[in-house]
């Protein structure tokens, strides 16, 4: 090996090494600290803590975010951050938090036991949903509760926040290339069904109650 080449192959292991040493200290912030993130999450009960509470304008329940896929409440945190979601008070929410907290917080909430309260729908609108539910298991799972940590789970969710944003996707307010397919053809009577199905569905996600943030 000539010098000058010993010389390039030395630069290279050193520029490799100081891009490793960079790299280190960021894969490492990426795992959430759910202790960490119960503090944080204290101010987010007030509305996800309570349930039944409801949006005042369009009306819908305040999603259940206990026990749902941290990969997906990192992704919604920073979807109303760089405001691509458009909900007001959810911007403002996540406008102050760093990945680190979002990591945290999603962590907290993600390892809460699902006690989800299936909604009151009719026998009937339920068996019609879960007939129209069939696309929709290749992500969300058969009932809606899947293992896939990027697709939200959808079991035991409320049906008013499921259909506001079924509606919000098939209009474009709410961007996802994914749901906006997915929704574009469905009828309001299809979103009304399929809400129904998912909603009663045994599942993972429960509305953080306080007692669980010893
Ligand atoms: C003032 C009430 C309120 C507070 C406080 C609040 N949220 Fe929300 N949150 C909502 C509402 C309403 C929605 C539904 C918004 C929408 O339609 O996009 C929501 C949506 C979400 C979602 C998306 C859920 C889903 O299934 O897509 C996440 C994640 C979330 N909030 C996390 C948090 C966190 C973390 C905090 C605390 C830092 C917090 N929220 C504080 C009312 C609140
Ligand atoms: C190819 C995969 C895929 C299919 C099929 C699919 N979804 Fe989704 N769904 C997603 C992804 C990804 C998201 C999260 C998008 C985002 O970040 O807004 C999502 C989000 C949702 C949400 C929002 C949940 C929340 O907590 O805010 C609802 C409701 C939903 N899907 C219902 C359905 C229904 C009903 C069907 C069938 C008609 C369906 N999806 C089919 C991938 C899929």
């Amino acid at each position: 090996m000539s010098s000058n080449t010993t010389r390039r192959a030395t630069a290279l292991i050193a520029l490799a090494t100081s891009l490793i040493a960079l790299m280190a200290p960021v894969s490492k912030t990426m795992a959430g600290d759910a202790v960490r993130g119960s503090q944080l999450g204290q101010t987010c009960l007030g509305c996800h803590g309570a349930p039944g509470l409801r949006n005042p304008s369009p009306v819908f329940e305040v999603p259940m975010i206990g026990g749902q896929h941290a990969e997906y409440i990192v992704a919604a945190l920073k979807a109303y951050k760089d405001k691509t979601r458009p909900h007001p008070t959810m911007r403002a929410q996540a406008a102050s938090l760093s990945d680190q907290d979002m990591e945290d917080i999603a962590a907290f909430f993600s390892k809460m036991d699902g006690n989800s309260r299936p909604g009151a729908a009719s026998a009937e609108l339920i068996a019609e949903g879960e007939k129209k539910a069939a696309p929709c298991a290749a992500c969300h799972g058969k009932t809606g509760d899947g293992p896939s940590p990027t697709f939200p789970k959808l079991a035991g969710q409320y049906a008013s926040y499921l259909t506001h944003s079924l509606k919000e996707y098939r209009s474009g307010e709410r961007q996802n290339i994914i749901m906006s397919g997915q929704s574009a053809n469905l009828t309001i009577e299809d979103i009304k069904a399929l809400s129904a199905y998912f909603a009663s569905q045994q599942g993972g996600l429960s509305a953080p109650q306080a007692e669980i943030f010893k």
